[in-house]
């Protein structure tokens, strides 16, 4: 993918923020720390578009990128910040429920796990989440670069493994240091994207 624009377009909360010029949209979610926002950089070869949030978990926006005028990343606000209140994550849910459920142009999730941990219940139930509406999904570990190569076929295994995924369903192992995986998640977004 040769990246010749990028801009960031809106924080939007509800339908009504929504971009309505229909371009494919690919969104991220994941545990806050996790590295979406540098996934989204490393993809993008921009240092610092998508900022690392001040406060983490308290993000409670969707936040739209947009590539070449062709297509969109949604940043979705990352999950299981131990800080955040019940009334919190209950927005939180009600707001991601409802753009994955009716979101037309949404293409693709890219659910995003640490490829040193094994995931969490929260990841587990995004995932679970994701498969029940059927929206085609990629799992990404990411920080590939913090555990040495001849570690990340036992760790890919314990992913695999906890969040049940079937042979079926990719992963992509990346990393936002090395750049690492790049080519191949762009091939599978273009693909899914049709772009
Ligand atoms: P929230 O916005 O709070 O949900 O977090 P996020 O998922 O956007 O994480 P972010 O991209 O801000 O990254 C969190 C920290 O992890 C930062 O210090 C990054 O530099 C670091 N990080 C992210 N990706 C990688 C990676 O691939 N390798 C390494 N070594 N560090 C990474
Ligand atoms: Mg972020």
């Amino acid at each position: 993918m040769k990246i010749k624009q990028t801009e960031f377009v809106i924080s939007a909360v509800g339908p009504a923020q929504y971009p309505e010029d229909g371009l494919p949209e690919v969104a991220l979610a994941g545990r806050s720390n996790v590295g979406k926002s540098s996934l989204i950089n490393k993809m993008l070869l921009r240092r610092n578009l998508a900022r690392t949030s001040q406060q983490p978990g308290k993000t409670q926006t969707l936040n739209y990128y947009k590539i070449n005028g062709d297509l969109f990343f949604v940043d979705f606000p990352g999950y299981g910040y131990a800080r955040v209140s019940k009334s919190e994550r209950e927005a939180w849910g009600k707001m991601i429920e409802r753009y994955l459920r009716g979101r037309e142009p949404l293409k693709l999730v890219l659910q995003l796990v640490d490829v040193r941990h094994a995931p969490s219940a929260d990841d587990v139930k995004m995932y679970e989440w994701l498969s029940h509406y059927g929206i085609p999904m990629i799992v990404v570990a990411t920080k590939a670069d913090k555990i040495s190569r001849s570690q990340w076929q036992k760790h890919i295994k314990v992913i695999r493994q906890s969040l049940g995924m079937p042979g079926h369903v990719p992963l992509v192992l990346f990393s936002s240091e090395t750049g690492q995986g790049r080519d191949e998640l762009w091939s599978m977004i273009a693909q899914a994207a049709e772009i």
